[in-house]
């Protein structure tokens, strides 16, 4: 089963369960569980090795990319569309595949990386997505829940068998973003905003080290977008966590980013400082002149 898969179906097997058979199952499964304390060290750097990605069709995504992402920073990537900035988010946590040349985490390939190894890199890795990627029909803690999944073995997060510290984890998390009211409330039920909070919260549940956030708050209104961009940003530094976040609003990624990096036919164009991103550099990024609502952003 793929993580989402399995993720989404452990949600829905707890919603359909009475908590009598599940605690059967969590002593039949207590035994058969994997131990998985083995931990990841030092998950703070993410370098890019001449990385090259090819798709099928013969498409360029990426074109020689090589970048060094240090622990603790926030990086915006801007770039217009079709630039390769989901692309380069994605080979992070090899959803995607690549051509040529290495990424490496923590100093550990990730290009090479298969199986355990593979499952132990992206379980530090927090995904949030334009669309939030929740079970709209499972409640808020169940999806944040869903986050420890990576930590458990297959059988008992199917069944939804999560032991108390991990509900605490969930419950913490639900706090940081402001929504621990939330916890039983279907998914549905929540705004936008919200909804994506509760994907903040299931990448703090999973402890993860990285966040990738492609397009975070495309589809939400300019008010919600800064709530969600504060929380992204509070995070980032109450917690260190690695964070990089595609954007499309040029004044959001100079508030926000503590480093911009400008895409162009997949091929990085542009690595500075948010002040040294004036509306020239942008123009260099985009190959012409910027539009006045790509300037004014969430406050248009
Ligand atoms: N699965 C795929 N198969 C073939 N080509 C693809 C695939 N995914 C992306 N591409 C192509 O790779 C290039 C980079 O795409 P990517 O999705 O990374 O861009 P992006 O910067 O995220 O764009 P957007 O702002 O629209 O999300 C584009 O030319 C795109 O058409
Ligand atoms: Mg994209």
């Amino acid at each position: 089963m793929n993580k989402i898969t399995k993720q989404s179906f452990a949600i829905q097997f707890m919603g359909q369960h009475r908590p009598k058979q599940a605690v059967l199952f969590s002593i039949l499964l207590r035994r058969t569980a994997a131990n998985p304390s083995r931990k990841l060290e030092d998950m703070d750097m993410i370098e890019f090795r001449n990385v090259s990605k090819r798709y099928a069709n013969g498409t360029v995504g990426l074109n020689n990319v090589n970048l060094k992402i240090n622990e603790g920073e926030m990086v915006v990537i801007v770039g217009l569309s079709g630039a390769g900035k989901s692309t380069l988010l994605r080979t992070i946590n090899k959803l995607h595949d690549t051509t040529s040349g290495e990424i490496l985490i923590g100093g550990k390939s990730v290009t090479a990386a298969r199986g355990r190894e593979l499952r132990l890199i992206r379980r530090g890795i927090g995904m949030i997505f334009q669309s939030f990627n929740l079970v709209k029909r499972s409640t808020v803690l169940r999806n944040v829940l869903s986050g420890r999944v990576g930590y458990h073995s297959t059988l008992r997060t199917v069944f939804g068998l999560f032991p108390r510290h991990d509900i605490e984890l969930a419950l913490d998390a639900l706090s940081r973003v402001n929504i621990r009211e939330k916890a039983f409330s279907r998914a549905d039920q929540l705004s936008g905003g919200q909804q994506q909070r509760v994907s903040i919260a299931r990448a703090l549940a999973q402890e993860a080290k990285i966040i990738l956030a492609d397009e975070p708050v495309a589809s939400l209104d300019p008010l919600t977008t800064r709530q969600v961009m504060d929380d992204l940003k509070r995070i980032n530094q109450e917690l260190s966590i690695t964070t990089i976040v595609n954007l499309h609003h040029i004044d959001l990624a100079r508030e926000y980013a503590t480093r911009i990096i400008g895409m162009r036919a997949g091929e990085i164009v542009f690595d500075g400082r948010p002040e040294e991103a004036t509306d020239e550099a942008f123009a260099h990024i985009y190959g012409r002149s910027i539009f006045e609502a790509e300037l004014l952003g969430a406050e248009s």
